[in-house]
């Protein structure tokens, strides 16, 4: 029970990596608010029956009035806001030569402006109280990605977003870090499985050093790890967890 009566924000948990990681921090101990854009009464029923403490708030993280009431919501039912995570995402693969532009604005406004107002409205109340832990989701395809040339960049733009925020916050007792999941088994990475019978994901896993795709659960400890007393000196950080994919 590292995170006892912590209050903690997931965007994007109604399912997959979201929900792994939230599942975990109710499971530490945790009062976890789920949020997505779609509604997701099952994550919290889940988290409930394994005897942990969620609720869920409708919030699309592209619309800045959506996420400025997700942490009013937070506050006002829980008292305080400790942990944010913001991991809401979405890919829109393309070679950029044919990328529309569409598809181009959709995954920066999720994916990084997302992230962007999540950071701030937490970074708002938690210079108030001297305290808190912020983890942004970002992607091993930070670093560059065949066809992901719009989420390589929303990504990349989300490592230099948290290394600012744990700069300008150090001080406060702030820490911002950033986790680059490698190949985790979700909804988004799963429908790999029906391309070529199966090929292209049996390729992905041979790209994995320890020759599998990772579980929610692999991320969700380490934001438990850096969202608990045992980190409190890790901030400005980009943590792997990947098996060994990124290096
Ligand atoms: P997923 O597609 O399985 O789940 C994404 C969740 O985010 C869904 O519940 C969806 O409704 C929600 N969501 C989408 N747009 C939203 C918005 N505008 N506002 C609020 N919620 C929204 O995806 P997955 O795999 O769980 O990914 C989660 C995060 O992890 C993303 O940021 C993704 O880029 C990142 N990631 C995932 C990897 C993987 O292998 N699955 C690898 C590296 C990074």
């Amino acid at each position: 029970m590292r995170l006892k009566d912590k209050v903690a924000i997931v965007t994007g948990a109604g399912r997959g990596l979201g929900l792994g990681i939230a599942e975990k921090l109710a499971k530490e101990g945790a009062k976890v608010v789920i949020a997505d854009v779609s509604p997701a009464a099952d994550a919290v029923e889940k988290i409930q029956k394994n005897g942990g403490c969620a609720s869920f708030f409708v919030a699309n993280v592209a619309n800045q009035e959506d996420v400025q009431n997700l942490v009013k919501y937070t506050v006002d039912t829980y008292g305080t806001l400790d942990i944010m995570v913001n991991n809401a995402g979405i890919n829109r693969d393309g070679m950029l030569h044919k990328m529309s532009v569409e598809n181009w604005q959709m995954v920066i406004d999720i994916d990084l402006t997302g992230t962007f107002y999540g950071t701030q409205e937490a970074l708002k109340y938690m210079r108030e109280k001297n305290e808190g832990r912020i983890i942004n989701i970002s992607s091993g395809s930070w670093l560059g990605n065949l066809g992901q040339g719009n989420y390589a960049a929303a990504k990349a733009g989300v490592v230099g977003l948290t290394k600012t925020a744990a700069r300008e916050s150090a001080r406060k007792g702030i820490t911002c870090n950033v986790i680059c999941p490698g190949f985790i088994e979700t909804d988004m990475t799963l429908k790999l499985k029906e391309v070529n019978d199966g090929a292209a994901w049996a390729s992905m896993e041979q790209r994995i050093p320890m020759g599998y795709a990772g579980k929610p659960e692999d991320v969700g400890n380490m934001v438990a790890f850096l969202a608990s007393d045992e980190a409190s000196y890790i901030t400005a950080e980009v943590v792997n967890v990947g098996g060994g994919m990124i290096v």
